[in-house]
């Protein structure tokens, strides 16, 4: 459909045009509108609002017209025009006052009956979020993303935790690796899909294998400890959401998301643009409550969301008194729309063993058969179901032989001599 779009909020046009079979003119002055209006082959809908501040019975008086020749109106008053808002919807033409493009552009996609680019299926994007700090975000990305590459799935890491970048250790991602705060600078028209795929970064070590295996693709923020100028406004954040939504080639984005939910809702808006959120929960008393003001803040603000949320248990450090088992069950109780997704077991020696490893080695591949490698698979699983993916490849077979030979002799990890330590 043609869609003329009268407007000056930022990026709006851009995130409306990824919808599908959606042609958007977006002229800057009214005449230029009416001008289409008049012509031949009238647009079949027009978006008006009142961010270029034309007078208001100049506003009328476009939407009039459109209205004669058989044009769809939808308008958007927040700023000087807020007062006719009611006068629009008594008119019966379908009215909001909205400053958000990203909100903006889903009410018009929902008017208009558009249908969502090819990009990601519906939920394949997922917040590992919390509401705490060192809870096990970043790790937990990192074992998921390549548990899910050996079934076969492509998969894009985002690191929304720009503040903290601590997928780039996790990863090895050379200071040469591009990073996407730049094209936030450029502004919202190049957040779409196509301006995005340059700033992917695609390292050899994580891409697909003679097995077949699927990828681990980047999106980096920073490289060390943000520096304030190149902080991401949360209305950007969200529109940069839209143009990595609508990528196509991945079958599901993890983001890494910051613990300062309040200031960086991300989880939420993952949540609320129907996405799915996946809470660590290290059983400890301070970290269970972290998870619980997440999810009593999604509550409160997605409360349709809560059954695409699921808990990952992680076995606490040694010491800790709470266990895995009651803690699951109390957030059962109090949660019971939220699903768990199983238990990562602690592995600190693989941990150990990758981090002081020359180059990335996942801990996948330091234990190819320990219980840990078993539990991502199995917690993998569970979040394909979740998320009605089917991955390609079966889980990397391991055999009671192999298990058990893996315990007596220790695995690969074992084999590693240990690095000196710089
Ligand atoms: N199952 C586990 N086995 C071994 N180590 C673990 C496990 N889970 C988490 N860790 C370790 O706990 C530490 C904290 O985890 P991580 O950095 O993932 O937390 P985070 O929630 O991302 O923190 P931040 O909010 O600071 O980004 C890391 O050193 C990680 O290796
Ligand atoms: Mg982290």
């Amino acid at each position: 459909m043609e869609l003329v779009m009268f407007t000056a909020m930022e990026g709006l046009a851009a995130q409306v045009e990824q919808f599908r079979d959606v042609a958007v003119l977006a002229p800057s002055r009214l005449d230029q509108v009416m001008r289409l209006l008049e012509g031949a082959r009238a647009p079949e809908a027009l978006y008006l609002d009142d961010t270029r501040a034309a007078p208001l019975p100049e506003l009328w008086r476009v939407a009039t017209q459109a209205r004669r020749v058989g044009v769809r109106v939808l308008v958007n008053f927040t700023g000087a025009a807020r007062g006719a808002l009611n006068d629009a919807q008594g008119a019966g033409l379908p009215a909001i006052a909205e400053r958000d493009p990203a909100a903006v552009a889903a009410w018009l996609g929902e008017q208009l009956g558009l249908r969502c680019g090819e990009g990601l299926g519906r939920g394949a994007l997922v917040a590992v979020g919390a509401a705490k700090g060192g809870i096990g975000k970043t790790f937990a990305t990192c074992v998921l993303a390549e548990g899910l590459r050996r079934r076969g799935l492509r998969v894009l890491v985002w690191d929304s935790d720009i503040s903290n970048p601590g997928l780039v250790p996790a990863f090895r991602i050379p200071s040469s690796a591009p990073s996407y705060l730049h094209l936030i600078q450029r502004g919202p028209a190049h957040w779409g899909p196509g301006g995005i795929a340059p700033f992917i970064f695609q390292p050899d070590h994580t891409r697909a294998t003679s097995e077949g295996w699927g990828a681990v693709d980047f999106l980096i923020g920073s490289h060390a400890v943000a520096r304030a100028e190149n902080d991401v406004r949360l209305p950007d954040w969200q529109s940069f959401y839209q143009g990595v939504a609508a990528l196509e080639g991945y079958d599901l984005v993890l983001v890494d998301t910051p613990p300062d939910y309040l200031r960086r809702p991300y989880a939420t808006h993952v949540l609320l643009a129907g996405g799915t959120v996946v809470l660590p929960c290290p059983p400890g008393a301070r970290e269970r409550m972290g998870v619980g003001h997440l999810l009593d803040h999604l509550r409160d603000h997605a409360p349709d969301g809560l059954d695409r949320c699921a808990l990952l248990f992680m076995e606490p450090e040694r010491g800790v008194i709470a266990g895995v088992g009651d803690v699951a069950a109390m957030f059962a109780r109090r949660y019971p729309q939220v699903m768990s997704l199983g238990t990562l077991p602690r592995a600190p020696r693989l941990a150990s063993l990758a981090d002081e490893h020359d180059g990335y080695v996942s801990m996948l591949d330091l234990g190819p058969h320990s219980g840990f490698t078993a539990a991502v698979h199995r917690v993998g699983e569970q979040l394909c179901a979740r998320l009605g993916l089917t991955p390609r490849l079966p889980v990397p077979r391991s055999s009671l032989w192999n298990r058990l030979g893996s315990r007596l002799r220790g695995d690969r990890a074992a084999a590693i001599s240990s690095p000196a330590i710089a």
